[in-house]
């Protein structure tokens, strides 16, 4: 059974992607600093599979603790999830942001170099295209300079993983998700943000639940159908299984200095407004909302091609919206 480290492994996505590589017969070690994820969520991933993955407390900028996992495990590969991601607090503490996403990362792929481990996949962003000048968005599409402190981590990863392949002759994936969205059908995974959330569903839900009072919706003024900004919202359980497709035919692949790049959304736009009448009609749930200004730092639209992936991975975003909407309210009810 080959065994996989996954760095931020409690987190939303880490967790669903845990669930489904355990399902595929992976056995699993999670590096999580719980910065952003709770240690029960290892408990249920327990309950999901039968199986309790070795689970490291600790911190990708600890050197030596990095190199304490990859001592006492023979680790095939690894797929790095863990990083701050707000993109709004990133503009608030732009050095804790860089210390933490790239240090974590040069930290992680030294120690990769050290061990010979080969396998790696990294968790990028559609925010690396900033604004695409053209609909959907593919692989080939030029990247921009994204407007947060966020987004440039994961554009400043990206090349730290293409100069490290290139030097070592190693092979890794890019996974750029678009909108991840949704929980576990179990209701025992799902998004746990800390705080007011930064990110519409949560918002969504949580404003439905009571917890909120009203959802402010950031623009009612850009060129889109309804004026409200476009999206390509993809369910986690979708977006966790292309993380094991993409290892499955990472691991097969005898090639070096090879680099493979996926876009992983559903290939179609939802709008703000789209998304919170969707949720209402789905949920039969009330969700009082007013038009604000926009945020500072939003594009107007993003989608993907999907293409490359569902033809390499032999992959596709197959839940629909309403499904993933219906998942997230059952996910919130669990947490009242
Ligand atoms: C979606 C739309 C908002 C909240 C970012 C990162 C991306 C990924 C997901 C990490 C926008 C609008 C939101 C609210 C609103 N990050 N909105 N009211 O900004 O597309 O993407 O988060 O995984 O890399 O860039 O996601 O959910 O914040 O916003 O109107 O209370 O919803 O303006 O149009 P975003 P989001």
């Amino acid at each position: 059974m080959k065994k996989i480290l996954v760095t931020g492994g409690l987190g939303y996505i880490g967790s669903h992607t845990v669930v489904e590589l355990i399902n595929s017969n992976y056995e699993v070690v999670i590096i999580d600093d719980l910065s952003n994820s709770q240690v029960e969520v290892l408990q249920n991933i327990k309950k999901l599979t039968g199986v309790e993955p070795s689970f490291y407390c600790s911190d990708l900028k600890d050197r030596a603790l990095v190199s304490k996992v990859f001592e006492e495990h023979a680790i095939a590969g690894v797929i790095h999830f863990a990083a701050y991601k707000s993109v709004g607090e990133s503009q608030q503490i732009p050095l804790d942001y860089y210390e933490n996403n790239i240090c974590s990362l040069i930290n992680l792929l030294q120690e990769m170099k050290t061990r010979s481990v080969d396998n790696f996949i990294f968790s990028s962003s559609c925010t690396v295209y900033g604004q695409a000048d053209h609909m959907p968005i593919s692989e080939e599409t030029p990247l921009k300079m994204p407007e947060s402190c966020y987004g440039k981590t994961k554009q400043m990863g990206e090349e730290i993983i293409k100069d490290y392949i290139e030097a070592e002759r190693k092979k890794a994936t890019l996974l750029r998700y678009f909108n991840p969205i949704g929980a576990h059908p179990s209701g025992l995974l799902g998004e746990l943000p800390r705080g007011i959330p930064n990110n519409l569903i949560p918002y969504v839900v949580q404003t439905a639940a009571g917890v909120r009072e009203c959802l402010s919706i950031f623009g009612d003024d850009y060129p889109t159908e309804d004026g409200t900004a476009i999206r390509d919202y993809i369910y986690v359980i979708d977006l966790a299984r292309a993380h094991v497709a993409a290892l499955n035919k990472l691991l097969q692949s005898e090639e070096l200095m090879c680099l493979d790049i996926y876009n992983l959304g559903t290939g179609k736009g939802t709008s703000v407004l789209e998304i919170v009448k969707s949720f209402q009609k789905i949920n039969k749930q009330v969700v009082p909302f007013k038009m604000c200004d926009r945020r500072p730092g939003d594009i107007v639209v993003a989608y993907a091609d999907a293409s490359k992936a569902e033809k390499e991975l032999n992959w596709t975003a197959g839940t629909s919206i309403e499904e993933s909407l219906r998942t997230a309210w059952n996910w919130q009810q669990t947490l009242v």
